[in-house]
C-alpha cells in the first residue's frame, strides 16, 4: 500500500498528496481553499482509490484531499450543522433538488441522502463528504461556514451554498457532487 504524506513545508498544512494508485492519507488540520494550490503529480490523478483516516479530525472542521486531481472536503458536521441541514425542506431547493450524490443515485436531495452512513450503518449525519468544485465554473469554494448558508461560499461568481453543500443561491446549478466513498472501519473512508 502507498504512502502518503505531507507535502513541501511551506504547504505541511494545506493538503495530503497520495503518491501512487491506492493510497492512505492521513488526517491532520487541511485547509486547502485555493484554486491556485491544485498541482496533483500524474500518480495521484492515476490513483483510482484512497483510505483516509479521519480520526484526526474535529468536530467543526473540514479536511480537504487531493483526488483523481480535485479536492475533496471530508467535514465533520457540529450538531448545529447537521440541525441546520436537516431542517430544509427539499421543495425549498429550487436550484437543484437532487442528492447528486454517487453513493445513492437518483434520490432527492434531502440531507440523509447526502451525508455518510457510518460503519455502523447509521445515517447520523456527522459526515459530509463532497467534491470541492463549485458546479458554476469549477472554482474550490471557501468552507467553514461560509456564504449565507453557513456552509460553503464561492467567490468567483457569488455562490452560495448550505451545511449539506446544497445549492442554495447564485448562478451554480448543481448541489456539490458526491463520489463513491465509504467508511471501511469506524474511522477509515474509502474514497473511490
Ligand atoms: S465558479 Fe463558483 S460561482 Fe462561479
Amino acid at each position: 500500500m502507498a504512502h502518503v504524506e505531507n507535502g513541501s513545508e511551506t504547504r505541511r498544512n494545506f493538503l495530503y498528496i497520495a503518491t501512487a494508485g491506492f493510497g492512505t492519507v492521513t488526517a491532520g488540520a487541511a485547509v486547502w481553499p485555493l484554486v491556485d494550490q491544485m498541482n496533483p503529480s500524474a500518480d495521484v490523478q492515476a490513483a483510482s482509490q484512497i483510505r483516509v483516516d479521519v480520526s484526526d479530525v474535529p468536530v467543526g472542521t473540514q479536511l480537504t484531499v487531493l483526488f483523481l486531481g480535485k479536492p475533496v472536503f471530508i467535514r465533520h458536521r457540529t450538531e448545529e450543522e447537521i440541525a441546520d441541514a436537516r431542517s430544509v425542506d427539499v421543495a425549498d431547493l429550487t436550484i437543484d433538488a437532487m442528492s447528486r450524490n454517487e453513493n445513492n443515485p437518483d434520490t432527492d436531495a434531502s440531507d440523509e441522502n447526502r451525508s455518510m452512513i457510518d460503519f455502523s450503518g447509521n445515517n447520523t449525519g456527522e459526515w459530509l463528504l463532497m467534491e470541492g468544485v463549485c458546479t458554476h465554473l469549477g472554482c474550490v469554494p471557501i468552507g467553514e461556514g461560509a456564504g449565507d448558508f453557513g456552509g460553503w461560499f464561492c467567490p468567483c461568481h457569488g455562490s452560495h451554498y448550505d451545511t449539506s453543500g446544497r445549492i442554495r443561491r447564485g448562478p451554480a446549478p448543481e448541489n456539490l457532487p458526491i463520489p463513491l466513498a465509504e467508511f471501511v472501519d469506524e474511522t477509515t473512508i474509502l474514497l473511490g
